[in-house]
């Protein structure tokens, strides 16, 4: 495990060069898990996800364990996205060969390069926290604020409009 670097402010990790940067000083095999890890979390996910066969999206995946250890308990068709290309190269090393199913994408969560229904299930663990960094009320926050996370849910909520009769 790696704390890796820690910013001057905290608006940096809304910060794309930020991540960039730390996963850089990082090696392809550290990993760090924000705010739970999957054993916390198993029990929720598994009343959420009862069908191992669900096809799973990742929104900013990191290099946290959770999609690695999700796999290990059946849950193979995992797409793991991050706008860092540095992270993204790591992951597939680290897994590529091991855990065929799970794929790896350098994508924004704020544009989704997937067609409409691709997925049963997103996941955002830490990535909207990520966005919502930028100094300001939460009570009123600054309209970046809002943009950023309206495009991330619009994106993973998208659906084929279904023909008006
Ligand atoms: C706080 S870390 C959380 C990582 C991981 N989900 C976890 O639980 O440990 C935030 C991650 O989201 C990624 N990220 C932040 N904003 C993003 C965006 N707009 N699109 C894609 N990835 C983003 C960062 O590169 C970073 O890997």
């Amino acid at each position: 495990m790696s704390m890796g670097v820690l910013p001057d402010t905290n608006e940096a990790y809304g910060a794309k060069e930020y991540w960039d940067q730390r996963y850089s000083q990082e090696t392809e095999n550290s990993d760090f898990d924000w705010f739970k890890s999957y054993k916390d979390l198993a029990e929720i996910l598994h009343e959420l996800i009862p069908n191992r066969m669900s096809r799973i999206l990742m929104l900013g995946c990191g290099n946290s364990k959770l999609s690695e250890d999700m796999w290990e308990d059946g849950y193979k068709h995992i797409v793991n996205t991050d706008y860092s290309k540095v992270l993204v190269e790591n992951m597939k090393q680290r897994h590529g060969e091991a855990r065929p199913e799970m794929e790896w994408y350098e994508m924004d969560v704020r544009d989704l390069k997937f067609d409409e229904e691709s997925f049963d299930v997103a996941i955002d663990k830490g990535t909207m926290d990520a966005m919502m960094t930028i100094k300001g009320d939460v009570w009123d926050p600054p309209e970046q604020v809002i943009r950023d996370c309206n495009k991330e849910v619009d994106e993973a909520l998208r659906r084929v409009e279904s023909p008006s009769r």
